[in-house]
């Protein structure tokens, strides 16, 4: 079987949200343990399996103090990663490339956070059992773990439409995109005739999301050779073997069952024991993807330590206020945001990075931090433990990097200390702000240059029009909140 082209496609430039102290530090308040990042404590940071070194880039330049240490294995990945670091100037990052085996017989200063993003479900079982003796032995006492996997049950349905793209590809010609493109063509094909996919709906709903997919994407998450999806338990065993127990999931919805599983099916959660609770929690919410941040010798906060320190987290709109739903959709149905607490809370948000302890002024304190974690949850508000001014070198690198390719699409907030994603006319528009230079006229020479136009116009002139309108409204709307978060 077809397997190891997967490594002639770089895997995509992304940052996770959910990798930011920050987040961390609020996931695990949130559940009462004392986290091993607090406000204006530096702390020494690993990433396994970096990919092209986006996230450590970004939390490096972000927390100048601290220390990081990134591995992958992968020579193109590592190329770009150590090219950003030195572009952002970030000596407080080193990058090892060499394999998690290779990564485990070195020595060096023991980590209070490792994270692995998208590699658990992907890499065979001798390295996960590297990945967990590296967190034995590396993990200072009280350190976290934050590893990311694909779950079950939210996977089954899907495995056989892998197995099939899997074997379509490996029995294909041309280049690796070109197999890709031809074996999902021939699932469509497939697809119409009943079958299997008529019979599970997911696995339908896979094929529609994959249309949209870059080849990168595919690649790397369907195509490689090791790819297993795990039941929460499962994994929890594992690194209960490393010393390690579970603590919080970083993805901050699965802290409000009765919000978003409704009361009936939060009820069922709560009577199973602690590693039952998330297998029913999986399958009550279809969970496909797991964010778990597991805890070496865990410290359990009183509820006044808890308070104290969650009050003195900060949080922000990491998308301009007029984009905040009014409402979302949950397992259990939709449900309104409650105008009365969201609404002045949104507000308030908005103007910067107030404390909790502030948000919380004239309001019930878990209702405040239950709306934060909905927010957060949403992706559209993030934590803070508080400025990192050195995310303006990441942004000036970024942004000069798009000028030759788009691929780095997130800018780092110097208020926040944590990324967003930023469009590439928005990007190009701040770029040519920073040089003081015409922003449609620079926007068009990067896109004209790479032979591209705006959709549906051809001549220069209509090209530079759109594009000076566009800068308006970047003007108007976007750039209000960007100047907000220090972006700008
Ligand atoms: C699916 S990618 C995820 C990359 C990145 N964490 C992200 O989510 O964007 C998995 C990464 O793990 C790296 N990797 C896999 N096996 C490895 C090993 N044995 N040693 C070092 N790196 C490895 C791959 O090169 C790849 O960059």
């Amino acid at each position: 079987m077809w397997t190891d082209g997967v490594a002639s496609i770089g895997y995509t430039h992304a940052f996770y949200p959910e990798m930011a102290p920050g987040h961390l530090a609020f996931a695990l308040l949130l559940k009462g343990f004392v986290p091993p990042l607090a406000v204006g404590r530096a702390f020494h940071y690993g990433e396994l399996g970096c990919g092209q070194g986006v996230t450590t880039n970004l939390l490096a330049a972000c927390h100048s103090a601290s220390t990081f240490e990134a591995v992958d294995l992968l020579p193109e990945h590592m190329e770009g990663a150590q090219a950003l670091a030195a572009a952002c100037g970030n000596g407080n990052a080193a990058f090892h490339r060499e394999s998690f085996a290779d990564f485990a017989r070195r020595g060096g200063p023991d980590f209070d956070v490792i994270a692995l993003h998208g590699v658990w479900s992907w890499v065979p079982d001798e390295d996960r059992a590297v990945l967990a003796d590296i967190a034995r032995r590396r993990l200072k006492p009280g350190g976290a773990l934050y590893v990311s996997y694909n779950c079950l049950p939210g996977w089954a349905a899907d495995m056989p439409v892998r197995r099939l793209l899997l074997e379509r590809v490996a029995a294909g010609e041309g280049s690796l995109p070109e197999r890709i493109a031809a074996a999902l063509a021939f699932l469509d094909r497939l697809a119409l005739e009943g079958g299997y996919f008529a019979r599970v709906p997911a696995a339908a709903a896979l094929l529609d999301s994959l249309r949209g997919k870059s080849a990168a994407y595919v690649a790397h998450e369907f195509l490689n050779r090791n790819w297993a999806p795990f039941y929460h338990a499962d994994v929890a065993a594992q690194l209960a073997g490393a010393g390690l127990s579970f603590a919080a999931s970083a993805t901050l919805l699965d802290h409000l069952d009765s919000w978003r599983l409704g009361e009936d099916a939060a009820a069922l959660v709560a009577q199973a024991d602690a590693a039952g609770r998330e297998t029913l929690r999986d399958t009550l919410a279809y969970t496909r993807f797991r964010r778990d941040v597991f805890l070496r010798d865990p410290v359990r906060l009183t509820a006044a330590e808890r308070g104290r320190a969650l009050r003195a987290l900060r949080f922000g709109l990491t998308v301009p206020r007029d984009a905040v739903p009014h409402s979302v959709t949950t397992p259990a149905g939709d449900r309104l945001l409650e105008p009365a607490l969201f609404e002045p809370l949104a507000d308030a948000l908005a103007t910067g990075a107030p404390s909790l302890d502030n948000l919380a002024q004239g309001r019930a304190f878990d209702a405040v931090v239950e709306a934060l974690t909905v927010l957060v949850g949403l992706g559209v508000a993030a934590p803070s433990l508080g400025p990192c001014p050195g995310a303006a070198a990441f942004n000036a690198a970024v942004l000069q990097a798009n000028r030759e390719a788009p691929d780095l699409c997130q800018l780092a907030s110097p208020l926040l200390g944590t990324g967003l994603v930023v469009d590439l006319l928005d990007r190009l528009f701040l770029l040519a702000e920073h040089e003081g230079s015409d922003p449609a006229a620079l926007a068009w020479s990067v896109l004209s240059g790479r032979g591209q136009r705006l959709r549906g116009l051809s001549s220069e002139a209509e090209n530079l029009d759109e594009l000076c309108r566009r800068y308006d409204g970047f003007r108007r709307h976007r750039r209000p909140h960007l100047a907000v978060l220090g972006i700008a």
